[in-house]
């Protein structure tokens, strides 16, 4: 089994220089058989021209059968001289007294083609001799010299054993397997090393996205290259970076939602607590008087309403925080629905002793405003709730209306105590309270800005607080009207 990119590299790169040595091998043997064979039939054709001038020119002595014989074997080939009918003249293997048992060469391949094409030649076993000899065969054309050794020959053969090429061969092809397998070992270690060359960086990068896995997120892939996997490290840095940054977002949303759970249930023990005592005194008092035990009661109710009121306000910031609240946007007119508001919050504010007024000019009258009117009854209501609840005895509480920068911009203003600058950053969070054990006496649960911030946002409508410590508060926040475009 192949494991790693770099054995399957280097097995591959193996394979592929097996191929092409062994490939190389056989066409340079090839090659080189060509070669050495035309090679030798030209070395034979001299020899032969060389012959053929011993013969127009025999020497005086010794007898020219003799001579020829000896030249010959000292140059180590067979020679063999023919005539027309393929009669042996001369043979360099045969004695001159044998020559008339050598059978009729005529139809010998090579003297055949010699015959027809000047010049021919065989590979075979010599019946003569019996041993493999390569043939070259020529045909003469002089043949009426006076003085020519054998007047009638008309074929010069020089035959040399096979088994002497093939020894030559042999030798070449020894050298070239030797020679193509030093060269096969020096490209395997080559390749070898080129895989760790091309792997290593491959290593390294498995080896950091290991180290990152297990939460090293400070490691970078920084490589310095420029091919592939530079880039991928590249890629892969970026990648990093996000989740990086995804994890620092991840931890400040948990810390964020433990923080919210544990003012959650902070919240809900106090009216829970409380709520518990006045039932625990109530049941253990069974004989107090009619009248306190109303207002055991009634103070357990106060509670219960409470709790009702902050898991309402909870189930609404939770609903708007995961998106579920869906807001329906259309017109309505401006008038009817404070009006409508104004019905709403008229005995409260009676009760609070706090003058509660609506201050609309006849310019207001028609106009229609754009949002989710439910939900900006939310936002009114705790506005108004807020300016009641923080406010001055004998105070007011005053609705105000007017154009601005093509909206409406709608504004709550009370006479209470005001709220100071450092606190406006931090006044719609979740919880938050400018003073706690007054907010809660109240009844207060630090949602209200929280929800009220959601849903103008939702609006874009830019919720606004000024205000005046001693003085007074007033929020304001901008309505989409229909045609604004004429009023600027
Ligand atoms: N009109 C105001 N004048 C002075 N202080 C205010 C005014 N409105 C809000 N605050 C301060 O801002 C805090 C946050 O207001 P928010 O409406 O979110 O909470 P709450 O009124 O205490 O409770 P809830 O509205 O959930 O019943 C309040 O506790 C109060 O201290
Ligand atoms: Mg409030």
């Amino acid at each position: 089994m192949l494991n790693s990119i770099r054995q399957k590299l280097f097995v591959y790169i193996l394979t592929l220089i097996s191929f092409v040595t062994i490939g190389a091998g056989i066409i340079s043997t090839f090659e080189l058989q060509k070669y050495f064979r035309a090679q030798l039939s030209r070395q034979m054709r001299t020899q032969i021209e060389l012959i053929e001038f011993i013969l127009k020119t025999p020497p005086a002595t010794p007898p020219i059968y003799q001579y020829l014989t000896t030249y010959a074997t000292s140059s180590h080939f067979r020679l063999t001289i023919i005539n027309d009918a393929g009669l042996v003249l001369f043979d360099s293997k045969v004695p001159q007294d044998s020559l008339i048992f050598v059978e009729n060469h005529g139809n010998r391949p090579e003297i055949r083609q010699a015959g027809e094409m000047g010049v021919g030649s065989d590979e075979r076993l010599s019946r003569t001799i019996n041993t493999g000899l390569f043939y070259l065969a020529i045909k003469i054309h002089s043949t009426l010299q006076s003085r020519h050794a054998f007047p009638s020959a008309r074929y010069i053969r020089l035959s040399i054993p096979l088994q002497d090429i093939d020894e030559m061969m042999a030798a070449v092809q020894r050298k070239i397997i030797a020679s193509g397998f030093i060269a096969f070992l020096i490209v395997a270690c080559l390749s070898y090393f080129f895989s760790r060359r091309i792997t290593d960086p491959l290593v390294k990068l498995t080896q950091i996205a290991e180290k990152i896995k297990h939460g090293g997120y400070d490691s970078g892939f920084s490589f310095e290259t420029n091919d592939e996997i530079g880039q991928l490290s590249k890629v892969l840095d970026e990648m990093l970076r996000k989740l990086r940054d995804d994890v620092i977002q991840m931890d400040r949303l948990q810390k964020v939602r433990s923080q919210f759970l544990g003012n959650v249930s902070h919240e809900l023990r106090t009216p829970i607590f409380t709520l518990q005592g006045y039932l625990e005194t109530f049941l253990k008092s069974p004989h107090a008087d009619e009248e306190k035990k109303r207002i055991f009661i009634e103070k357990a109710y106060k509670q219960a309403e409470r709790l009702n009121m902050l898991l309402t306000d909870l189930i609404d910031i939770s609903r708007i925080e995961s998106g579920e609240m869906k807001m329906s946007f259309r017109y309505f007119s401006l008038q009817d629905w404070l009006q409508t508001l104004m019905a709403d919050f008229e005995n409260k504010a009676r009760a609070a002793e706090i003058e509660l007024a609506l201050h609309l000019n006849t310019a207001m009258e028609k106009v229609q405003v754009f949002g989710d009117r439910q939900r900006l009854s939310q936002v009114m209501a705790n506005l108004l709730g807020n300016a009641i609840k923080y406010n001055k005895k004998s105070g007011h509480v005053d609705i105000l209306c007017k154009f601005e920068r093509g909206k409406l911009k709608i504004s709550v203003a009370d006479t209470g105590p005001g709220i100071a600058r450092k606190h406006h950053s931090r006044l719609f969070e979740r919880f938050y309270r400018v003073d706690v054990q007054r907010s809660r006496d109240i009844g207060g649960t630090g949602l209200g800005l929280a929800i009220v911030k959601h849903i103008v946002d939702a609006h874009k409508g830019a919720i606004k607080v000024e205000s005046v410590p001693g003085k007074g508060s007033t929020f304001s926040f901008l309505l989409k009207i229909k045609g604004s475009a004429d009023r600027g």
